[in-house]
């Protein structure tokens, strides 16, 4: 997804532009491009490092803008790679998000003589505020002006030749942050090149605009009255995006899933009690309690942690839970009495445009709506009406690891809050806390089977296809394994409930078609073996994953088996899924490809 960065202030702006759009390349991208004020622009379709090496010496001044490019309108090229300019070359522009009446804004413009060099909605956009930026207007209100005539999404920063002493940038849709540094200010999409340079930050909301020049800030709406808004701290620290030795933050970030879980439980288990402490929920509880039906949104993984999250809080709480993905939910009818139902969106970025317009769209329809978020201050955070922070730290890697567990984790909680407010008993709630505490340490024992899961995945490495399967709990651990290994080894491989797979999967089955199947020792071990069993029959592979104790039982059936320690069964899926994880890993390690930022995957899809 796009990324921006931009500086004015006392120093040269062109190294915190390159290492900003270096911060920013893990959310994916195709193109780079920089304009710094007195010294012009720079472009490139591909990497960062080729727009870096394209950089002549005394490419300097005290301004710029930057932005990493990933195409919507228009091809991934030099061409249509950003800063925009208008024609006379006058006004620089950086846009992340999609101006959707861009056709309707060109051929206007065109009718009146502007001539356009690319296919993009952002040159539609900075023709239009070069069209309204005559002698006597100063550049915000051009861009006022033309915004308001705009339809869709942006973030946006602009520079301008004529006022090189100043940078407006403006928000819908589509996040930005000023950073308050001791030598200048900041501009960026998220907080990742910001860190080095400072922690206090001002979040734009939407609908905001922000005039910067040396001297200080000016927020104002798009009406142009002055916002006051407060200046919060990030608490992550350029450490904690680094990839501490690993050779890929993919494993780095598997290897902090014990840290992951804690901090996600921290403070919020309450042993006296049986029950989950949940700060985020305080006052929309009484209203949560009282649902009628759950509705869980999200993307990707996050999805996959909804389908975990029903059965936590149908099992736990009793309360009907319908999972959709948020892409889908935005277009559906509602058909349920808001005031009976309760969304819950999960988005590790909080950023993601469908989970976004999902909520909204339950907005509208006047529905409490809840967020699972990792990225504190994220646009969903601040969008939906309460929720719970995943406290997971920065996720780099593309392909979701340690924020998926946390998703689980945080939904154990909540399953568990809502239980004890149902018919969950005091005693059966601490018991569940107490294997919620033990989560940690039982994670730690798994990782400490890296070196087996690591053998075992050099031997299947140059597998094409794989199936995965489980029951219940373990169905949607399943999907997630198999999206794992997709998504960065490009095996085609299939996640099924293993009830289903007689339905269709088992025609595939063949001696080079192997199947990893969940079968911990839980209420549906004994039919997820006979699964094994006809695999087994048809000559296909099967490696099974298992719980501490029934590895021996398992080997006679499977060819392989990966054991994770005991828990209760709802709690299981955040055990099974590290050796899923381990496993897509190290598989994409020995077909050598590049594992934190997978072929036309991005992190953050801020589009739709
Ligand atoms: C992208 C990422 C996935 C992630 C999904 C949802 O597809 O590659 O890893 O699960 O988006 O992202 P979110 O930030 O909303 O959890």
């Amino acid at each position: 997804m796009c990324g921006i960065v931009g500086y004015i202030g006392k120093n040269n702006a062109t190294p915190f532009l390159i290492d900003g759009l270096r911060a920013l390349e893990y959310r994916g991208y195709d193109s780079a491009g920089i304009y710094v004020v007195s010294a012009g622009t720079i472009k490139r379709a591909g990497k960062v490092e080729e727009l870096a090496k394209s950089v002549p010496e005394g490419f300097s001044g005290t301004a710029g803008i930057a932005h990493t490019r990933w195409a919507t309108h228009g091809l991934p090229t030099e061409l249509n790679a950003h800063p925009h300019a208008d024609e006379s070359e006058t006004v620089w522009l950086v846009h992340n998000g999609i101006i959707e009446n861009y056709a309707e804004l060109r051929d206007a413009l065109s009718a009146k003589g502007v001539r356009f060099r690319t296919e993009t909605d952002t040159e539609a956009l900075v023709a239009l505020i070069a069209s309204k930026y005559d002698a006597k207007t100063p550049l915000e209100e051009a861009v006022r002006a033309a915004l308001a005539e705009v339809r869709g999404t942006y973030g946006i920063v602009v520079a301008s030749v004529r006022e090189p002493e100043k940078l407006v940038a403006a928000r819908f849709g589509s996040p930005l942050m000023l950073g308050i540094g001791t030598d200048g200010y900041y501009i960026a999409s998220d907080a990742t090149p910001i860190l080095k340079h400072t922690r206090e930050v001002v979040y734009l909301d939407d609908g905001e605009m922000v005039i910067v020049t040396r001297e200080g800030y000016d927020v104002r709406t798009r009406e142009h009255e002055p916002v006051k808004k407060t200046v919060e701290t990030l608490e992550w620290d350029v450490e904690a995006v680094q990839k501490k030795g690993h050779e890929h933050f993919m494993l780095k970030e598997i290897m902090e899933v014990p840290e992951v879980i804690e901090n996600s439980m921290r403070g919020r288990l309450v042993p006296d009690e049986g029950t989950a402490n949940l700060g985020g929920l305080r006052d929309v509880l009484p209203r949560v309690k009282r649902a009628k039906r759950i509705i869980i949104t999200g993307c990707g993984s996050a999805y996959y942690a909804g389908l975990v999250g029903e059965l936590l809080i149908e099992e736990l709480a009793g309360i009907p839970v319908e999972v959709e993905i948020a892409s889908e939910l935005r277009y559906r009818r509602p058909t349920m009495n808001p005031e009976d139902a309760v969304l819950i969106a999960i988005s590790q970025s909080g950023e993601t445009l469908d989970t976004l317009e999902a909520i909204k769209e339950a907005k509208r329809h006047g529905m409490l709506t809840l967020g699972i978020v990792n990225v504190v201050g994220s646009t969903i955070a601040r969008e939906t009406d309460a929720g719970v922070y995943n406290h997971a730290g920065p996720e780099i890697g593309v392909a979701s690891t340690k924020a998926f567990v946390s998703q689980l984790t945080v939904l154990s909680l909540i399953g568990l809050l809502l239980g004890r407010a149902d018919s969950l008993s005091a005693t059966d709630g601490s018991a569940f806390v107490r294997e919620l505490a033990a989560l940690p340490e039982h994670a730690r024992t798994v990782l400490s089977r890296a070196a087996h899961i690591e053998a075992l995945a050099k031997r299947y490495a140059s597998m094409e296809d794989a199936l995965f399967l489980g029951r219940k709990f373990q169905s949607p651990i399943a999907y997630e394994g198999a999206l794992k290994l997709k998504e960065i080894s490009y095996v085609h491989a299939e996640g099924y409930p293993a009830g289903e797979m007689k339905h269709g999967p088992i025609a595939l089955i063949e001696p080079a078609f192997p199947s990893v199947v969940l079968a911990p020792r839980d209420s549906l071990y004994e039919k997820t073996k006979s699964n094994i069993q006809e695999i087994r029959a048809r000559s296909g592979k099967v490696i099974a994953v298992t719980t501490d104790g029934s590895e021996e039982e398992l080997a006679q059936v499977a060819d392989d088996v990966i054991a994770v320690p005991k828990t209760h069964e709802a709690l299981l899926p955040i055990l099974t899924t590290i050796p899923l994880q381990l496993f897509a890993y190290y598989v994409a390690k020995e077909r050598g490809l590049p594992i934190d930022k997978p072929r036309n995957l991005a992190k953050s899809v801020t589009v739709e």
